[in-house]
């Protein structure tokens, strides 16, 4: 019935979301190294965590492969935003390939840490999830046996160093704050001569993004995430808005919306994760809009105009 009247539903859009400055970094270095060298340009590891980003930038001559062994002889390869054990970069020095680092200057800053603790002979705890490339490439800044990973209060608990009194902490850039400030408190307690980052190293688009999320939760009743289920700080945006008392689902793409969640809801949210561009914001937008009267307000807690420079070569192109 096109005279059928939509129903009301407040959308409340929150700021900063989406794309951080290191991102955006590293999808320009990936754009501009097409531009330089020509297709195909190899990208080991998605560039960032996000099937929408990957699949444009394949479209354009990228080629995506896990390992290094899978790129040819004689093509440039761009390592991922997350970072990479130093392993890689030697390998790929030791094969002659030309190699482009989108790390992100956060990342890295917690890799040269890692480096310097352990020169100070400390052993490092590393607060993080298992398995997440960042920390892969993290643990492979130091040898083996000089960083120990921890996840939970209980990993806190059953640590058993070798010298209680030559401790380090560091952490993954995209954890939940709360979460990891008790993590951090319980290292503390336990060790208190364990030297650490000003705070942790979580970074300023994962705080500020939470931060957001938190304040759009406490009205709504159910949040809308959009981002990857590999995306950390997605995953840590949906525990923060269900946390503050709010479903939330985290969702890639408008289409698997599906319209029975809004089912009652009055008042929806809409956040992104740092890997999720705003054209996925805008289609979710749209789709709302056809069958719903939406009332939109944006919810900004932080200004952000953070810029990281380009790779030296890259930035003239
Ligand atoms: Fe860097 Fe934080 Fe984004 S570590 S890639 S600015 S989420």
């Amino acid at each position: 019935h096109s005279d059928k009247q939509k129903r009301q539903i407040d959308l409340l859009v929150a700021a900063p979301r989406g794309f951080c400055a290191g991102v955006d970094r590293a999808i320009k270095i990936v754009e501009l190294a097409i531009k330089k060298y020509g297709a195909p340009v190899y990208v080991r590891h998605e560039i960032v965590h996000n099937r929408y980003v990957v699949d444009e930038l394949k479209k354009m001559g990228a080629i995506f492969v896990e390992e290094l062994d899978e790129v040819p002889d004689g093509v440039p390869v761009v390592f991922s935003a997350h970072g990479v054990p130093k392993a890689v970069p030697h390998k790929a020095e030791e094969r002659g390939l030309e190699y482009l680092d989108a790390t992100c200057p956060l990342v890295s800053k917690v890799h040269r840490q890692a480096e310097r603790q352990t020169e100070a002979g400390r052993h490092i705890i590393f607060v993080g999830h298992a398995y997440h490339p960042e920390v892969i490439g993290t643990f492979g800044q130091v040898e083996e046996g000089q960083m120990t990973l921890v996840e939970t209060l209980e990993d806190v608990a059953a640590l058993d160093p070798a010298d209680p009194d030559a401790l380090a902490f560091l952490t993954q850039t995209t954890l939940s704050v709360d979460d990891t400030h008790a993590i951090v408190a319980a290292l503390q307690a336990r060790f208190p001569s364990i030297v650490g980052p000003k705070g942790e190293d979580i970074c300023y688009a994962t705080s500020n993004r939470q931060d957001a999320v938190k304040k759009i939760a406490e009205t709504c009743e159910l949040v809308f995430v959009i981002g990857a289920p590999n995306s950390s700080n997605s995953l840590r945006l949906v525990e923060v808005a269900e946390r503050c008392g709010a479903r939330a689902k985290l969702i890639q793409r408008a289409s698997e919306i599906d319209l029975a969640w809004l089912d009652g809801v009055n008042s929806l949210g809409l956040t992104a994760g740092a890997s999720a561009p705003e054209i996925l914001v805008n289609e979710v937008r749209l789709l709302l809009e056809g069958h719903f009267d939406i009332r939109e307000e944006k919810v900004t807690t932080a200004d952000e105009n953070m810029v990281f420079k380009l790779p030296r070569g890259l930035e003239a192109a």
